[in-house]
Parts: structure tokens; C-alpha cells; sequence
């Protein structure tokens, strides 16, 4: 997602952080029982011979600077451990965590409470609101620490509060909100000191699902106004592949599968993995442009004809349809053998295609959801056309397709396809030498 931004709509403030072969062992003889796991003991195993418990295990990757990067994993996986590291709230047993190239496990603690307050914010899943403080003092309250003085403090917090759509709440207490407002507090809390780095160990969990999801486009929202890198813990695999451009699966302390969301669910690392990818709501994942296959489509330099050469077309060739884009590959409608015959019907000299056009077949935005494509497709008369923002045709979905998609386990989702060259439309077809059939050069 954050790929496909327009530039110069975010600002980028972000870091990058690299997790460098990090092991935590909780216990007094971490050696012992690392060298327990190389040997290949399970970790429940290893508790209970040496009462050593294995938290992470040589997790090593790379989270880019203004990624979303979501941590998954079944509970006692070792993903609060993970990220407790990387504000060396938990320090590693081996390995380093760098930010921005800087080794924080070599910070003097003089520079990491420095990191702590002005880049890297934390989000919990049940941070405790002070019920005796107003919203606005909630949201502050750290900000004194890092330094700033009372005016600053409150213009920083209103600022917070009304990125998370709760202007004119600062003067309410804790207990007149609902829990999701709640839970935005929480999150202006964390935004109020404008870090660079977002940490947020299950932040959404404890939500109802409506909520949640709200949460999660406000999460994108934030990211569109100013790009953070945002380490995000959950256990749930929609939330991670909704919000996530890249996701890391933990089992049992290792980090099991690093990926973008698509690659996971293409190719799951394991069956662990594979047991998550399942329960995926697939449609809520996949785009409409993920799912389009090319189609046969033509191109009518000239407007005032191409009906005759098109159903010449569509009658020699195996094709019910014809979508026709511009030369530019613009999409410009679709039209079939049975609209061509009728709007050629008692005309005798040429006629351009757009007299042809299906009109009951709308066209599908790329990004929109496949679960959103159901409605459309049930009443549509042919494969719907996909196209990008930018008008340019992608290819269609067909009903066939759509069944398909739901049909399975795992959506491995059809690999992109070769693009198919428009068919120059030649008005002397069939008369003239070049075979319109053959694509065009
Ligand atoms: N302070 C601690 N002392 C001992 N063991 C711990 C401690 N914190 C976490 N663990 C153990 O480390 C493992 C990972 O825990 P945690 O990181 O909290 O998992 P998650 O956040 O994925 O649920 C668990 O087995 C847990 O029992
Ligand atoms: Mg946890």
C-alpha cells in the first residue's frame, strides 16, 4: 500500500530498523538452552529440563522506514518480546537491534530515554487511561517529560487528538468515552510527541470488530498524512494482511515466514503458516486487479467506424466479447457480437463502436476488495472490465473466476498473466492483406 502513494502527498519522517540475529532467553543460562534449541529441542522441552524459556529465537530481518510491518503469531510466540527489544524495554540475550544503522544496545541510558520520548511511541492493547485526567491531560501526559513546556504540551496534544477525530474532547474525562475512543486516546497519546517509530503490541485486539476496523483505516489515514514505521503486533491474520506491507510469522519464538501479505498467502513458509492463511478472509484481501485475466480486447484508432471490422472479428474468432481501449490503452467500453449486430442493423456505411457499447457493464476499480465485486458481477451481462485510476484496462473478472477464488483453502491467486496486445481494428477486414486476427505488432 504505501507503494502505490501518490509522492508528495505524505511527509516522510521514518526510521528503519534492523533486527540483527536477536535471541532472548528468559532465565539465568541462556547458553545452555540455546544450544539446547540448535540441537532441535522444542521450547516446551527445553522449559522444562532447564527452566530456561526460549522468547525469541534468532529473529533476523529488516523493517523499512515508513512500513507497516505487522508481527503475528499465536500467543507465548514471542512477539511482545520482539518488540520490547526494540526500544530495549527487553534487552537481547545476542544479536543487536539497529535503528537507523545506530546500535541501541549501545545507547548510554542518557540516549535511549532520549530515543524513548522523541522517536519510538508505544501503543498497548489496555494502556490505562488516568481516569481522574481529562482526555487533554491524558494525551500529555509523557510530554512533560520530554522537556516541553505547558502551552507546547497542549498544543501538541490537541494536535493528537484531532489527528484521531476527537477534536473537542480534550476536556472530557475517561469515563464518557466509548472504548474505541478510548483506544484513540491511546493512540494520541503515542502520536503526540510525533515519534518517528510506532510501536503497537495488539493496540486493536481487545476492540470489537466494527471498531477495529475503523481503527485499522485510521491507522492508513495517519500514514497517508505522515509516514511513520509502525511495528504492529496481532494475532490476527485479516488485521495483518489488511494494514501490513510486509508481515513476519512467529512460532515458537522464530520467526517462521517474513513477507508481503500476497507472498504469504501465495506461499505459505509451512504448515503453521498454512493454518493461519486459511481462516483468511481471502475476498478482503484480494483486489479486483489481483483476480482480472486478460481478455480479448481490440483497438479502434477511429471513432467514426470499427462495428463491422469488430463483429468480423468476433465471428472469426472463438470471442463472445471484445473490450476495446483506446490506443492508449484506455478503457472505452465493451462490445459483443449481438450489440454489434443490432447497431449495425439497417445502417449501411460505417459505425463507430461506441454505438455498440454494453451499456449495463459497469467497470471495476482496481483496489476495490473481491468481496466487493459480488453485487456487480451477479447482474453484469459479461466478464467486467478492471481498470486502474488512471482509466488504463487491466483485464476482467468473469463470474467463473470469482467462484473459483472462493473455491479453496488457500487463495494461491493466479500468477499475473502476460499482457495480451490489443488487436489493431482494420476497417477493410476482411479485404485487406494484414490478418487482424494476428496481434499487432
Ligand atoms: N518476563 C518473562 N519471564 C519468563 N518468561 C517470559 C517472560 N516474558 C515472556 N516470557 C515467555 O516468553 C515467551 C514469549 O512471550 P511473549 O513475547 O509475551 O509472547 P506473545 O506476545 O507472542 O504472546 C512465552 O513463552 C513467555 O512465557
Ligand atoms: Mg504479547
Amino acid at each position: 500500500m504505501f507503494n502505490s502513494l501518490p509522492s508528495g502527498t505524505t511527509t516522510i519522517m521514518a526510521k528503519q530498523i534492523i533486527i540483527d540475529h536477536v535471541f532472548k532467553v528468559f532465565g539465568d543460562a541462556p547458553e545452555q538452552a540455546l544450544e539446547l534449541v540448535r540441537q532441535g529441542l522444542s521450547k516446551q522441552d527445553i522449559l522444562e529440563r532447564t527452566g530456561q524459556s526460549i522468547g525469541v529465537f534468532d529473529a533476523h530481518f529488516t523493517i523499512e522506514p515508513g512500513e507497516i510491518f505487522v508481527v503475528m503469531g499465536l500467543s507465548g510466540s514471542g512477539k511482545s518480546t520482539l518488540v520490547r527489544m526494540l526500544n530495549r524495554l527487553i534487552r537481547p540475550t545476542a544479536g543487536r537491534v539497529l535503528v537507523d544503522g545506530q546500535d541501541i544496545g549501545k545507547l548510554s541510558p542518557r540516549d535511549l530515554r532520549a530515543l524513548r520520548r522523541k522517536d519510538i511511541s508505544m501503543v498497548f492493547q489496555s494502556f490505562a487511561l488516568m481516569p481522574h485526567m481529562t482526555v487533554l491531560e491524558n494525551t500529555a501526559f509523557g510530554l512533560d517529560l520530554a522537556g516541553m513546556d505547558k502551552a507546547g504540551r497542549e498544543k501538541a496534544a490537541l494536535e493528537a487528538l484531532e489527528q484521531v477525530g476527537l477534536t473537542g474532547w480534550g476536556a472530557s474525562y475517561p469515563d464518557e468515552l466509548s472504548g474505541g475512543m478510548q483506544q484513540r486516546v491511546g493512540l494520541a497519546r503515542a502520536l503526540a510527541a510525533d515519534p518517528s517509530i510506532l510501536l503497537m503490541d495488539e493496540a486493536f485486539s481487545a476492540l470489537d470488530p466494527i471498531i477495529r476496523t475503523e481503527m485499522q483505516s485510521e491507522l492508513l489515514r495517519l500514514q497517508q498524512i505522515k509516514r511513520r514505521t509502525i511495528v504492529f503486533i496481532s494475532h490476527d491474520l485479516d488485521e495483518a494482511m489488511r494494514i501490513g506491507d510486509h508481515v513476519a510469522i512467529m512460532k515458537d519464538g522464530q520467526v517462521v515466514q517474513v513477507g508481503t501479505p500476497d507472498e504469504i498467502l501465495r506461499a505459505p513458509a509451512d504448515d503453521y503458516v498454512r493454518d493461519f492463511v486459511r481462516g483468511v478472509d481471502a475476498a478482503a484481501v484480494f483486489k479486483a486487479g489481483d483476480i482480472a485475466r486478460q481478455a480479448f480486447t481490440v483497438v479502434s484508432e477511429r471513432v467514426d467506424q470499427g462495428c463491422r471490422p469488430a463483429l468480423r472479428l468476433l465471428e472469426d474468432s472463438d470471442h463472445e466479447y471484445a473490450y476495446v481501449l483506446s490506443s492508449r490503452k484506455q478503457f472505452q467500453g465493451v462490445v459483443s457480437s449481438q450489440s454489434l449486430r443490432r447497431a449495425l442493423q439497417g445502417h449501411n456505411g460505417p459505425l463507430g463502436l461506441q454505438h455498440a457499447f454494453i451499456d449495463n457493464a459497469p467497470t471495476l476499480a482496481a483496489d476495490a476488495p473481491v468481496a466487493d465485486l459480488f453485487g456487480p458481477m451477479s447482474s453484469a451481462p459479461c466478464p467486467l472490465p478492471v481498470v486502474s485510476e488512471d482509466g488504463k484496462f487491466l483485464g476482467v473478472v468473469s463470474r467463473t473466476t470469482l467462484m473459483k477464488f472462493l473455491d479453496r483453502d488457500t487463495p494461491p491467486v493466479p500468477p499475473p498473466q502476460a499482457e495480451r496486445e490489443p488487436i489493431q481494428l482494420n476497417p477493410q477486414y476482411p479485404h485487406a492483406t494484414s490478418n487482424p486476427v494476428a496481434p499487432a505488432a
